[in-house]
C-alpha cells in the first residue's frame, strides 16, 4: 500500500554544513576524514558540494561559519578522536567496534525493601520500574523490577541489545516474548526465566494484569537497536546457536525439578544460565525450609543479588548489626568481602540468586 508518507529508493537528503570557503573544508572531508565528492557546482567557481561517507550526505556551502555543527563519525579503522574542520565544524570519531565496555566495579552493600508504596517509575507502554541498584555498583549492573499493570499487547518492536550479560525472570503474572532463532512466540509464567545473549533480536508481544518480571543486565548503560531486517519468527531454528559465547535460555519452572543445593536445608532449580554462558553468570530459584541456614564468608562474583520471591528471610552481615528482615520483593546486593548468614524465617520461602563474575 503506498503512502505519501512512505520513502522510496530515490528519496534522498543532505545536511547543509556551512563554510566561509569551499577549498580548505572540502579538502579537510575528503582527505582527511575519506568522505568522497558527489557533486560540484558552479563549475567556474564553486560554492556547493555534496559529500557522501560513513552513511552520511552533506552539502558543504559557502555562506558562513559552520562552528555550529557537530558530527559523529563511527569508524572501525580510526582512532576515536576529536577533530575540527577548517569551517569550525566539530567532529568526533568515535569506535564503530560492537565491544562492550564494563565500567569498574564499585561494590555496595545494597538494600531494598519492598513496600505497597514503593517509589516506581513510569517507563515506556506505561512499565512501572522499580530500581533495585540505585547505585549500578559503578554502572556495572542495573536491576529492575517491572511492573505492568494493565495487561494486553505490549507495543514493543523488534530490536537487540549491546549487553555481556542479560536475563529476565518472570515473578509473577505471564509475558508472551519471541527470540531470534528459537521458534515460535512462547509464555513465560512465574518461576520462568530467559537469559537473552548478546544482540539477540526479540520482542515482547503482550502480558498478563500484573505481570512482574526482575530484568538484571550488565553494563547498566547499554545501547537498545532497533531491528528493521529481521522478522521473528526466523525461519531459522537454532537453539544452539552462538551469541558472543553465550546461548539462549529459556527456563520452564515447571519442567525443571527441585535438587539439593549446597546448604543443607535448601533445594534448588538451576535455569542453566551458569552452562549457557560458559560460567559468567548463574541464576538460581532457591527454596528453603524454617531455619535453614545459608552461611559464607566472602565471595569471588562481581555481582551477587538476591530477590525475595515467596517467603521472607533474615539476613546478618559481617556480623555486626542485628539481622535484617526481608519478605517479598525485596532485594540486596552482598560485596564479596561481606561474611553474611541468610536464615529461612518461613517453611517454603523462595528466592532468586543471581551470581554474575
Ligand atoms: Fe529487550
Amino acid at each position: 500500500m503506498n503512502s505519501k508518507n512512505q520513502l522510496t529508493a530515490t528519496d534522498n537528503a543532505e545536511v547543509v554544513v556551512p563554510c566561509i570557503e569551499l577549498d580548505p573544508t572540502l579538502a579537510f572531508f575528503t582527505s582527511e576524514l575519506g568522505f568522497r565528492i558527489e557533486m560540484i557546482t558552479p563549475a567556474d567557481n564553486p560554492n556547493t558540494a555534496i559529500i557522501s561517507g560513513y552513511g552520511l550526505r552533506l552539502c558543504l556551502r559557502v555562506g558562513g561559519s559552520g562552528k555550529d555543527v557537530s558530527l559523529r563519525l563511527r569508524s572501525a579503522t580510526r582512532s576515536p578522536q576529536l577533530r575540527q574542520a577548517p569551517n569550525g565544524t566539530q567532529i568526533e570519531i568515535i569506535s564503530a567496534t560492537s565491544q562492550v565496555v564494563l565500567p569498574p566495579l564499585q561494590e555496595a552493600l545494597v538494600i531494598s525493601e519492598f513496600a505497597s508504596d514503593a517509589s516506581w517509575t513510569i517507563g515506556r507502554a506505561g512499565m512501572r520500574y522499580r530500581d533495585l541498584v540505585p547505585s549500578r555498583l559503578g554502572g556495572r549492573v542495573i536491576a529492575s523490577h517491572i511492573h505492568i499493570p494493565n495487561g494486553g499487547p505490549v507495543p514493543d518492536y523488534v530490536h537487540y541489545h549491546r549487553i555481556s550479560f542479560q536475563m529476565i525472570y518472570c515473578k509473577s503474572g505471564w509475558v508472551r516474548v519471541i527470540y531470534e532463532d528459537q521458534g515460535e512466540s512462547f509464555v513465560m509464567q512465574a518461576g520462568d526465566c530467559v537469559l537473552q545473549p548478546p544482540e539477540i533480536r526479540h520482542r515482547v508481544l503482550e502480558s498478563s494484569d500484573n505481570l512482574e518480571v526482575i530484568e538484571i543486565g550488565s553494563p547498566a548503560e547499554h545501547e537498545t537497536f532497533a531491528e528493521h531486517e529481521i522478522k521473528l519468527p526466523t525461519s531459522t531454528l537454532r537453539p544452539d546457536r552462538d551469541f558472543s559465547g553465550q546461548k539462549f535460555v529459556r527456563h520452564i519452572a515447571s519442567e525443571s525439578p527441585w535438587l539439593p543445593w549446597r546448604f543443607s536445608g535448601f533445594v534448588s532449580r538451576n535455569t542453566g544460565i551458569d552452562k549457557a554462558t560458559n560460567g559468567l553468570a548463574s541464576a538460581e530459584t532457591v527454596r528453603g525450609e524454617q531455619f535453614a541456614v545459608m552461611s559464607q564468608t566472602n565471595h569471588e562474583f562481581s555481582l551477587m543479588l538476591l530477590f525475595v520471591l515467596k517467603g521472607s528471610i533474615s539476613l546478618e552481615v559481617d556480623s555486626k548489626e542485628s539481622p535484617i528482615i526481608f519478605m517479598v520483593g525485596s532485594s540486596i546486593t552482598i560485596p564479596s568481602d561481606c561474611s553474611f548468614q541468610l536464615k529461612i524465617r518461613e517453611n517454603d520461602s523462595e528466592f532468586l540468586l543471581v551470581q554474575v563474575t
